[in-house]
This record gives structure tokens, sequence and C-alpha cells, in this order.
């Protein structure tokens, strides 16, 4: 652990909000910022003696680069997908994940309102017009949605927020969750996605990334939408076959589409757009910035800064990405030690043995467990010895020990 002379040391990557790092400094670590991602010899070269990784979606975490870092306690992933980093082998070296699932909720939300209500009154089509020097005054086409029926697939952090959203806008919303999910306000269930589907004037896409949903969308579902109706996916872009969109588009049995993420989506700003999309009627595209908010990157940055610095001082996991959820409030005083190990049977029996065989009194423990792996909290109130450690340390199922005091 760090002395006054050695403060932990956090590396932060992709230009992650300054709110992140003034939490860090201010708490004594000394940080470090680069405002692009590193590339897996870049991030190996620099990552040595470093406790804390910051990183957003461009930064691929490896085992190679984890082999690198003996110092390393945490990773926050300043965004909300974790997909980049390999979390079978951060637990394999004992390496906390905290990502942020909630940060952008609203900011996603809000974009699902404003296009929702732009494609039923044809405003980008209009407004591309009037850029062209045409005057189109007319009704046709344009609708409120008011009385509008709406069917959300995918009820989780978004789609259920959305729900409430738009139900004060006078909509009828449905929903379709593959989970047992609470319906808010009015909201009503579906049984099956063909359900929804044949009920629901607008539909908009709110699952996870889970590898089963690719493909979740293709010409079958785009057939089973009622005709006139507008289709929304904010979610990922693997999930819907965009070739299957265009064609109920240019057939006019979609009435529009707003898409924010894509199969392939172009490594930075500036590269070219490559999609079948480009160039529909009443289609929206945007480049993934559902989530891109000032107020979403702020809250990010305190979110996961937040979460790293508790863990770091507390070894609390609540909220981990890949370790058992373990919180016990910290100890007024004496000491802390938490044990990453493989969960088989007697583990907890063994540490609890080697304390009782060295006298030491155990003041407050929790376990928590999550498939092969197991993290213990103990709170211990009088001074341990090396031996202790040594032994706790050694034994064959431990994966990591810390001593926070
Ligand atoms: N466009 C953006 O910038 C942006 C920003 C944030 C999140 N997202 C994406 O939005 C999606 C939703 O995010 P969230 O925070 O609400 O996730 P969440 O995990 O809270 O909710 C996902 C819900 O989808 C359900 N689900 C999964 N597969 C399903 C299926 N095949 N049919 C029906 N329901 C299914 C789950 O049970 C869960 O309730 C994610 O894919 C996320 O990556 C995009």
């Amino acid at each position: 652990m760090s002395t006054a002379t050695e403060p932990l040391r956090a590396l932060l990557l992709e230009g992650i909000h300054s709110d992140a790092v003034a939490s860090l400094e201010k708490n004594g670590y000394a940080v470090e910022t680069v405002d692009r991602a590193l590339d897996e010899d870049e991030l190996t070269a620099r990552i040595a003696g470093v406790h804390m990784l910051g990183i957003r979606s461009k930064t691929t975490i490896t085992d190679a680069v984890l082999a690198a870092a003996p110092e390393l306690l945490a990773i926050g992933a300043f965004c909300i997908g974790t997909n980049q980093i390999d979390l079978p082998a951060t637990l394999q070296r004992g390496v906390a994940v905290f990502n942020a699932p909630f940060s952008n909720t609203r900011s996603v939300v809000e974009l699902v309102v404003a296009e929702l209500i732009a494609l039923t009154r044809r405003l980008f089509d209009k407004n591309s017009l009037m850029h062209a020097g045409v005057w189109d005054k007319s009704a046709e086409g344009a609708h409120e949605v008011r009385g509008r029926r709406l069917g959300i697939i995918g009820y989780g952090n978004i789609g259920s927020q959305l729900s409430v959203l738009a139900e004060s806008l006078g909509m009828s919303v449905f929903f379709y969750d593959t989970a047992d999910k609470l319906a808010l306000g009015n909201a009503r269930r579906c049984a099956s996605m063909e359900e929804l589907l044949a009920v629901s004037d607008v539909v908009t896409l709110h699952v996870d990334g889970r590898p089963g949903n690719s493909g979740l969308f293709g010409e079958a579902e785009f057939a089973r939408m009622r005709p006139g109706s507008l289709f929304l996916n904010l979610s990922r872009g693997f999930v819907v076959d965009h070739g299957a969109l265009r064609s109920h588009i240019e057939s006019g049995h979609l009435a529009g589409a707003a898409i924010d993420v894509f199969p392939h989506e172009p490594k930075g700003r500036g590269d070219e757009f490559v999609s079948e999309l480009r160039g529909l009627p009443n289609v929206i595209i945007t480049p993934h910035i559902g989530g891109s908010t000032e107020e979403a990157q702020q809250d990010i940055g305190q979110f996961v800064a937040g979460k790293l610095q508790d863990f770091v001082a507390t070894g609390n996991t609540a909220l981990s990405v890949n370790l058992p959820t373990v919180s016990l409030p910290a100890p007024p005083e004496g000491h802390r030690l938490t044990h990453l190990h493989r969960n088989t049977p007697g583990v907890l029996a063994t540490i609890n043995g080697i304390l009782a065989d060295h006298d030491v009194n155990i003041e407050g423990q929790l376990l928590g467990t999550r498939g092969e792996i197991g993290y213990v909290i103990t709170d211990i109130g009088t001074r341990y010895t090396s031996d202790v450690i040594e032994q706790l340390r050694g034994l064959p199922t431990t994966v990591r020990l810390r001593l926070l005091s």
C-alpha cells in the first residue's frame, strides 16, 4: 500500500472526464492522463506500478496487459460496456472491474423521445427539404405521439425509464422482456415479441448485448410490424438486420426509423460511415450518441471514480462487473483483510482456522461467491503477524490477499 512518499498511481486513458481526475487527486492519488486509447504494446509498456486503470470503450485489456501490471487492483470502465476487457483474465489475476451501468440512461431515453416525435412528424424530411429550398407545408404522414402505442423490447434501465416518459407524453406503452419485470405506470406486458409487434405503432429496442441477441430483429420481425409503423434501435448494432430494415423502408411498409448503433462502426471521428441505411427517407442515423451528453460523461466520471476508490479503500465490491458483491461497513478501528479465492468447499473454514490458530479475533466477516470465485472481507481487531499473512497468501486457493490497514 501507499506511504506518504509513494501515493497510489492511477492511469486514466481516452480523455476520461476531469471530475474523475479531480476526485482521485483530491484523495491523494498520483494521476496520469492520456487523451486517447493505447494499444496493447503501449499500455503494456506504461502500466507497471499502476494501481488503478481507467479506460473507455476503445482500449482493449488482454491478459498480456494484466500480466504487465502486478500492482493493478482495479479497472474502471468509464462507460457501460465491458466487452473490451478480458474478464476471465481479470478474475485469474484478482483485478476488480467496475463500470457505470446507469450514468447515461437518461441521455438515451431523451434521445429516443426526441426521435420518436421527430419521426412521427417527419421532421428530418421537412428539414432537409427546407435546406434544399423546398417549402412543403402539408400534414400528410405527420402525427401526434399522444395516443399512439409504443412497444418497448427490453424493459431494463433504459426501457423502463422510457416507459415513464412516454406515458407522460400520452402514449400507450407495451413492453416485452425475457425476464420478469415490474410494469411501471399503466404499461402493459406482452407475453411475446410477436404480440408486441402486432399492437405497436412504434417499436424500440433496448435489449442488452448478450450473444444470443445477435440477429434478434430481421426480416420476419419487420414483416410482423404494423404497416406505417416506426422502428428505433439504440441498443446494439448486431441485434438488427439493416438490409431487411432498408427493404421495409423502401417498400413503404415502415414509415421511418431511427438507428444509433451499427454492426460495424467507424473507429474514429471523421472516418467514413458505410451502411445500407444511408440516403433513406425519414430515417434518422446517428453516430452512437445515445449516451453521449456532457451530463452523462460527468456522471460516469464521478460514479466510476467513486467505485474504484471505495474498492481500494474498503474492499467493498458493490456493482462490480466481475467480483461477487460483498459490502461490509468499514470498521471504526482495527484491520481489514480481503481474500479473493477459488470457490471450493472449506476455504472459509481454512481462513478462519489460520486466524484462530494465531489468536486473531474476527470482528466482522462477509463472504460472497460468484461461479468459480469467492471473496471474503474479514475485519480483525488485533494486530496480525506476518505469519498469518504468509499462510493466507500461501493457500492453494488464494487468488489475491489484500491488507487494508
Ligand atoms: N446508444 C447508446 O449510446 C447506448 C447507451 C447506453 C446503453 N446502450 C445500450 O442499450 C441497451 C439497454 O441498456 P440498459 O442499461 O437498459 O440494459 P439493461 O441490462 O438494464 O436492460 C436490458 C433488458 O433487456 C432484456 N432482454 C435481453 N434480451 C432480450 C430479448 N431477446 N428480448 C426481450 N428482452 C430482452 C433484459 O432482460 C433486460 O431487462 C444495451 O444494449 C446497452 O448497450 C446504448
